[in-house]
This record gives structure tokens, C-alpha cells and sequence, in this order.
């Protein structure tokens, strides 16, 4: 899960690393308010989850409150890279004489994780990246040995940073290290991270990664999360416990097993060409798909008011093809008239025969089966086309 700048800035506080005052809010008046609270001047500032919000006009300083309701008028309700902005941050002022660069991240590559340090820091870091890499220094830190003061200072000179702020640099990065490894994060990045004029290091701006595997040590995870941008059909397979991704297309597809449900979508997505339909999501039921699961997840993706047809995947393993017809069977009957859209089954694997002859035999009038996985891919697109 990726923070909003105004939770990484608290949880930068709360973890001792040099911030501002800031303050979210939700329309101009709460702006002007919040202002009025810090005096001064301060910047408002688009809260969403994408960067380069400043070079998208989301990043606006503001002379007085009154200037604080304009800007923040102006920025809530705009749209970055497709992101509605629905909160500002209003951010004390920094007078700022340099921008730095630091972040801290899983280098899946290595198995390691990775400090970039950078005292070419600012809305140009990407280029610096791309057109000056020896002017972001790239350390890798032992997850074993972790990082201490010998090891800060030696990234921040390795960032060429000047003499005057290495100590304050470093203190900065141990605290950004802690935060990284108590939130269990798999990124943290400040950038700028600035000197100001009479010489602090400030964090201005936080990017968090939560890595959301460890969610289960971390209830404090769940008051993170933005439920407004949370798709209802993905919160509702959450509650279920089910894996499902919301995708933009017309073919529901179901199937126990991650590997298969991706080559499912790949199928699909082929097949779809000719008619102009694609898979409408991923859902996986997983191994032991019992006639609950079954339904609960047809009755997510029939909640989907894009999906035209169905196309159910199974291979079945542990769980053996009789008893994943006779489960779908089962879940048309809990779902009764709920179940509208037609369903092309493929079974193969464990128990195939049984598997097969069950769904014949019940002759459900939505229900179609196909023996191969193109084949079912082909059809569900064709009806999918047709309604
Ligand atoms: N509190 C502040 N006080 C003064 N200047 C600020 C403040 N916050 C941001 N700025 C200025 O605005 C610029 C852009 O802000 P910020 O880095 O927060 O947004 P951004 O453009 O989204 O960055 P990124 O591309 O890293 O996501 C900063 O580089 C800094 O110059
Ligand atoms: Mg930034």
C-alpha cells in the first residue's frame, strides 16, 4: 500500500525524523483554517498517490490563509495523471536553500535492500537518474547488519553532501532506516529532503511503500487505507478473503490457482481480440474451493456490472474436479436469480470424467462446458460479444 504524503509525514514525525507542520485538508475552508493555525506562509498541496505533482501545477505556495482557500480551490478537484485530487496538504513554509535526495528500498534484484543518496535532489531527480547517475550515489544495506552511524556516513559521502549537514544527513537516514524496517516498508523516499537557511535538514516531502505481507503484524495498517479510492467489488473479495483485481473488460473469469488465473487472462485477452472484449477481472478461488467459495466468488464477479459471460478455469489438484462441478452447481443454487450471465466451464485434471458428467447431467441453462482452455476462452469471448 502506497501512503499519501500528509501519512508519510506523520509517521516521520512519530518515528523522530525532521518535518513540518502540516495539516490535511478536505475543502478550502479547512485550507484556510489550517493556514491561519500554522501563519505564515505555507504551500498547499495535491495529495495523491502519483509523482511529479508539483510540475502538474499540485504544488502551490500561499502568502496568506485567504491565499491558502484560493490555492487550495484551485487544486482540490483537479486531475494528476488521472488521480482525482480529493485532500490538500497545507505544509509550513521552508525557506529552502538546497533539495537532497534520500530513499531507502527492496532491491528485489539484489535481496538486499538499497539507500540512494543524492544532493541533486528536487522535481528533476529522475533526470538526474537517468542523465547523471554518478551524481546518485547507491549503497546496499545488509538486512542482517542493518545501518549505523559508520554506514550513514559513509552513504552520505559517498552523496557527496556538504561537510556542514554530513552529521545531520546521517542522523536523518538512521531515523528513515528505522521507520523502513518498524513499518515494515518497502520504500521510503524524501525528496526534497532540504537544507534550510539557517542550516536544518528538513524532510519536505515523503513517499511510503507498506508492504502489505506484513500487514498482519501492523493493525495500525488498516486506518491507512483510502477507502474512497477502493474499488467496492476489490473490498468486497477482501472481506471474503478472495484474491480478485478489478480489471476493464467484459469476460468474468474465475479459476483456483494464481499461475493459471494470469494465462487464463492472457487466453482470454486473445481470444477477445476478434470480438473487442477483454477479461473483466482476475479471481482466484485457490485450492480447496468448496461450493461457498464458488459462489462467493461468481457472486462478485455478477456484481460486476461490465462482465457479459463467465469463463470458470479450474485444473483440478487436491481438489478434485467432482467436487468443483458439484460446487458450482451448489453456488448457482445459492445465488438463484442473482446468476444471470453465462457460465463456460472448463474442467481438466483430477477427477476430470466425474467432473464433466456432473455438470452434464445437471444441464443448468447458463451452463456451458468446453474441454479445452482455448476453446472455452474462444466461447465465453463470443457470448461476452453478443450480449
Ligand atoms: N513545505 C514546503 N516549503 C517550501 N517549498 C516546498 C514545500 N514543499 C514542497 N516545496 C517545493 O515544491 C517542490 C515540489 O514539492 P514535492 O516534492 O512535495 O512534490 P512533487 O512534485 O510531487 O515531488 P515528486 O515528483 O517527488 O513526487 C519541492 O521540490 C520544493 O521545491
Ligand atoms: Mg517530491
Amino acid at each position: 500500500m502506497d501512503l499519501f504524503e500528509y501519512q508519510a509525514r506523520d509517521l516521520f514525525e512519530a518515528n523522530g525524523v525532521p518535518v513540518l507542520g502540516g495539516a490535511v485538508a478536505t475543502t478550502p475552508e479547512e485550507a484556510k483554517l489550517a493556514a491561519a493555525k500554522f501563519g505564515g506562509k505555507v504551500v498547499v498541496k495535491a495529495q495523491v498517490k502519483i509523482g511529479g505533482r508539483g510540475k502538474a501545477g499540485g504544488v502551490k505556495l500561499a502568502e496568506s490563509p485567504d491565499d491558502a482557500f484560493e490555492k487550495a480551490k484551485a487544486i482540490l478537484g483537479m486531475d494528476i495523471k488521472g488521480h482525482l485530487v480529493r485532500k490538500v496538504m497545507i505544509a509550513q513554509a521552508a525557506p529552502i536553500e538546497s533539495e537532497y535526495y534520500l530513499a531507502i528500498l527492496l532491491d528485489r534484484a539484489a535481496r538486499s535492500f538499497l539507500v540512494m543518496a543524492s544532493v541533486a535532489g528536487g522535481m528533476d531527480i529522475e533526470e538526474v537518474a537517468h542523465k547523471t547517475p554518478e551524481k546518485l550515489a547507491r549503497v546496499h544495506i545488509n538486512p542482517n547488519s542493518g545501518l549505523d552511524k559508520a554506514k550513514a556516513l559513509e552513504i552520505v559521502r559517498a552523496g557527496a553532501f556538504p561537510g556542514d549537514v554530513e552529521d545531520q544527513v546521517a542522523d536523518v537516514l538512521i531515523k528513515l532506516w528505522e521507520t523502513f524496517q518498524k513499518s515494515d516498508a518497502t520504500l521510503v523516499e524524501v525528496n526534497p529532503l532540504v537544507k534550510t537557511g539557517d542550516g536544518k535538514i528538513i524532510a519536505l516531502d515523503g513517499k511510503v511503500t507498506l508492504d502489505d505481507n506484513a500487514s498482519f503484524r501492523h493493525p495500525e495498517y488498516e486506518a491507512l487505507i483510502d477507502h474512497a479510492a477502493t474499488n467496492p467489488l476489490e473490498a468486497l473479495a477482501k472481506e471474503k478473503d478472495l484474491n480478485y483485481v478489478k480489471l476493464e473488460g467484459e469476460v468474468g473469469v474465475i479459476g483456483n490457482g494464481a499461475g493459471l488465473v494470469m494465462s487464463t487472462l492472457d487466453v482470454v485477452a486473445y481470444a477477445g481480440e476478434k470480438y473487442g472484449v477483454k477479461p473483466a477481472n482476475f479471481l482466484d478461488i485457490g485450492g480447496g474451493a468448496s461450493a461457498q467459495v464458488m459462489a462467493d466468488g461468481l457472486s462478485i464477479i455478477l456484481g460486476d456490472p461490465a462482465v457479459r459471460s463467465v469463463f470458470v478455469n479450474v485444473f483440478g489438484g487436491i481438489t478434485a474436479c467432482d467436487a468443483v462441478a458439484n460446487g458450482i452447481i451448489q453456488a448457482l443454487e445459492i445465488l438463484g436469480d442473482k446468476a444471470t450471465k453465462p457460465l463456460v466451464v472448463r474442467l481438466d485434471g483430477n477427477s476430470v470424467v466425474e467432473g464433466r458428467k456432473i455438470l452434464q447431467a445437471a444441464n443448468h441453462p447458463l451452463v456451458q462446458q468446453l474441454d479445452t482452455m482455448d476453446g472455452a476462452a474462444a466461447r465465453a469471448a463470443e457470448l461476452a460479444a453478443q450480449r
